[in-house]
């Protein structure tokens, strides 16, 4: 008799579970229509996860406007796509450059308003303890991660509002967990909690506000060469003091345990990263956030779910060893 109810529970919840996926996935695959009469702004198009986006966006058929960093970075995209693709220089640290650019869009979009902004550039240098690091580190680099994204999207807001259109901003999933020291997790927390308020801000206009949270992906953001000469420039610059209170060995077995971890964990495949994008652009009903990865998805995501006093323990047991000179 048990076996039979037992069966019947799970028919039940079988008859529940898979319409409900069916729905999911109906609503998920649904996109947006006339993408040729959409402009998407996608910053940070030099490499990376902002490089593939514009390729892909592109392909799809809408009408990309790909901010590059760099002029070789402009002149390799514009050969391989195609002429609907716009670039323009833009560094996102400059207010000028972020002005200059949204009324060059702005006299591009003209009536039909600008249907997403992909507030994606970013830098992750320098890294390191947060006693090995200065004031103008954290300034530099929140000029970059964080009001970057805040100016790039205030410039062209007004014109997103006409189109009723999306922001997308790339934090990480530094932005749920701070394991390491300086001013990346900072500034990716701060990503995070401009994206909330955004959304909020913005829901009556009907503009939706979606964040990709990456977990470790390859591009320059992870190289391990640049990481570990960030690393020793770091410490070359430190007072004897603070070498000492770390210790003559903590150097190398960080830049040994960076190594190890960086190679066991970074994804080659951009295009986790790319889809997420791309479905916050052009789905009809965009996640709020995305986790990209499955480190984010099964490792970062619940780790920033865990008590602090669980979380601590596992960072610190999993960190270079102090052995301070005495
Ligand atoms: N890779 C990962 O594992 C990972 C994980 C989580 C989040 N993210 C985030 O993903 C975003 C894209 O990074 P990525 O991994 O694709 O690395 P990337 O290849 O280095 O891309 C970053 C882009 O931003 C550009 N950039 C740097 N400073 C700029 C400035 N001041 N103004 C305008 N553009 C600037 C870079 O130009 P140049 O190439 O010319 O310097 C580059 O095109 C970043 O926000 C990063 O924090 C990456």
């Amino acid at each position: 008799m048990f076996q039979q109810i037992n069966q019947k529970n799970y028919l039940y919840v079988l008859g529940l579970v898979v319409p409900w996926c069916i729905y999911r996935w109906y609503k998920a695959s649904r996109r947006v229509t006339k993408k040729e009469e959409k402009y998407v702004y996608v910053t940070g198009c030099d490499s990376g996860f902002g490089n593939l986006l514009a390729r892909h966006l592109d392909k799809q058929g809408f009408n990309v406007i790909a901010a590059c960093y760099t002029e070789k970075g402009e002149e390799e995209l514009k050969k391989i796509t195609s002429d609907r693709l716009a670039t323009f220089h833009l560094d996102v640290a400059d207010s000028k450059s972020v002005e200059k650019t949204a009324a060059l869009i702005k006299t591009l979009v003209g009536e039909k308003g600008l249907w997403a902004v992909v507030n994606n550039a970013g830098i992750a240098l320098p890294s390191g303890p947060t006693d090995w690091l200065t004031i103008d580190d954290y300034k530099n680099m929140l000029a970059v991660n964080l009001c970057g994204v805040i100016d790039v999207t205030l410039s062209v807001l007004p014109l997103i509002k006409k189109a009723k259109g999306r922001v997308v901003n790339v934090a990480s999933v530094f932005g749920r967990v701070s394991p390491f020291g300086g001013p990346y997790c900072v500034s990716k927390f701060g990503v995070e909690s401009f994206n909330d308020s955004l959304r909020l801000n913005m829901a009556p206009y009907g503009i939706k506000v979606a964040c990709i949270e990456p977990g470790f992906f390859k591009t320059n953001v992870t190289d391990t060469v640049a990481m570990k000469k960030n690393l020793r420039m770091l410490w070359d610059r430190l007072p004897q003091d603070v070498k000492d209170d770390y210790g003559p060995d903590y150097l190398q077995a960080s830049l040994d345990m960076l190594e190890q971890r960086f190679n066991m964990l970074t994804d080659g495949n951009l295009m986790k990263v790319v889809h997420c994008m791309e479905h916050a652009v052009s789905a009809v009903y965009p996640q709020t956030r995305y986790s990209a990865g499955w480190d984010a998805k099964f490792f970062w995501l619940p780790l920033s779910y865990v008590p602090t006093s669980i979380s601590d323990r596992f960072f610190r047991k999993n960190a270079p060893p102090f052995k301070p000179r005495v």
